[in-house]
């Protein structure tokens, strides 16, 4: 048609045949993890959150090397109870200003409107995708900020020994959103272990799945009984016995025995996973390394070809020891190359995403919540030159060459 750009075409042309589907299944090993959970289903005595759960939290905690595992419904809600929690205990107060990474998710700075803290966007680097310590530095001189919610962007992450060490010197509270790169590592540990909590999505198509599902990992006994607490309507039901008892001793506490069945301590959501969850989590938890290595084999072959490419930007992760490959990301030098490559991949039938929601500060619930608004020079280069493919552990060769013959120069 007459003046378009291929951008415009690419829109038009929505109904080429998927080839190459984001998402593939909704577990590693699909057939007998359904045959599992059947089996489980049809024995289990009690299917609302129990010892599934608990023991999940468990083995999660292990394999993440932490204190404490708290398993909630979703990602979306574990970063929801993260801001509850610190309400409660009187870390945050109203008005607090919290940064946040500008490229993300809807429900890493929801959270910060719904508490009513103030969202204060921070720019990433274009080449890392991801909030660097420097990003940090130059927005707390212009904003004081009480808390940083960082976002590890599709496996990669900003150097987060140095984001710790500004935020402790600065007397600023902590907080990684781990949900798009469980496993990946820098020098000094796994992401997801730098801040004061971190949330995990287990949402199909993220590092491992329970259909639904996220957890909050911390070393801090506090937080995490907060959070537990948090997630239960407030109550202390699902406390150890001896944090039970110090709540229901407190001077606001039990009347009697009777009266703290229904005790509600704090203010709460219903965000409790069910037994489901749990069992899905410890069956497909047995598979977390696997995948991981899969998506990591995938992310190489594809860098190397982006490596030889010279209209697009491979990703810059010489801090990082370990990429745990979420999607395959496709930067490129101008919008214009960025759009010429939508199309491609689109011609091959390669289903593709925006760079997450891109800045965020576009999108509508955004604009209409928060008032001020920060330059995000880097994140709207992202916004307008980025785009990613996905990286499924159970890709064919066939598939993961359609990836890589997109990706190579004409
Ligand atoms: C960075 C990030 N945070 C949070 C979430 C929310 O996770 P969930 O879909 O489990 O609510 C997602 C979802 O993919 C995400 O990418």
């Amino acid at each position: 048609m007459h003046g378009m750009t291929p951008m415009q075409n690419h829109n038009q042309t929505t109904s080429h045949k998927i080839t190459v589907p984001l998402i593939k299944n909704a577990f590693i090993e699909e057939d007998e993890t359904k045959r599992a959970l059947a089996d489980f289903i049809v024995h289990a005595k009690k299917l609302s959150m129990g010892e599934q759960c608990r023991a999940f939290e468990e083995a999660f905690a292990k394999k993440q090397s932490c204190k404490e595992a708290i398993l909630f419904n979703s990602g979306g809600s574990a970063n929801l109870a993260m801001f509850q929690a610190l309400k409660n205990m009187g870390e945050l107060k109203d008005g607090d200003t919290v940064g946040f990474s500008a490229l993300t998710w809807s429900t890493n700075s929801m959270p910060i409107i719904q508490m009513g803290l103030k969202p204060v966007a921070i720019d990433c680097d274009a080449d890392t995708l991801n909030v660097m310590s420097h990003n940090l530095e130059e927005r707390h001189k212009q904003v004081k900020l009480k808390a940083f919610f960082a976002t590890n962007v599709i496996g990669f992450a900003g150097d987060l020994q140095a984001i710790r060490e500004f935020c402790r010197k600065n007397d600023i509270l902590f907080l990684e959103d781990n949900c798009e790169s469980l496993g990946t590592k820098l020098p000094e540990g796994k992401t997801g272990n730098f801040g004061l909590g971190a949330s995990f999505s287990f949402y199909v198509a993220h590092h491992m799945s329970t259909i639904e599902g996220g957890m909050v990992c911390t070393d801090d006994e506090a937080f995490a009984e907060m959070l537990r607490i948090v997630r239960a309507n407030g109550w202390d039901r699902n406390l150890h016995p001896h944090q039970q008892t110090k709540w229901r001793t407190t001077p606001a506490g039990i009347e009697s025995e009777f009266y703290s069945k229904f005790l509600f301590h704090d203010l709460g959501f219903n965000l409790r996973p069910t037994e489901i969850t749990g069992f899905l989590g410890l069956y497909q938890l047995q598979f977390l390394d696997r995948n991981i290595k899969m998506r990591e084999q995938t992310f190489l072959r594809c860098e190397a070809i982006m490596q030889n490419n010279a209209d697009l930007v491979p990703v810059r992760r010489d801090h990082l020891a370990m990429v745990s490959s979420f999607v395959i990301p496709v930067i490129a030098k101008t919008s214009e190359l960025r759009d010429r490559y939508l199309q491609k991949f689109h011609n091959a039938g390669v289903e593709v995403r925006p760079m997450i929601a891109g800045n965020i500060q576009k999108q509508p619930f955004h604009k209409k919540y928060v008032v001020e608004t920060y330059p995000l020079p880097n994140t709207d280069f992202l916004h307008t030159s980025s785009f990613y493919c996905g990286n499924c552990p159970d890709y064919t060769e066939e598939e993961i060459q359609t990836i890589m013959s997109c990706l190579s120069k004409n």
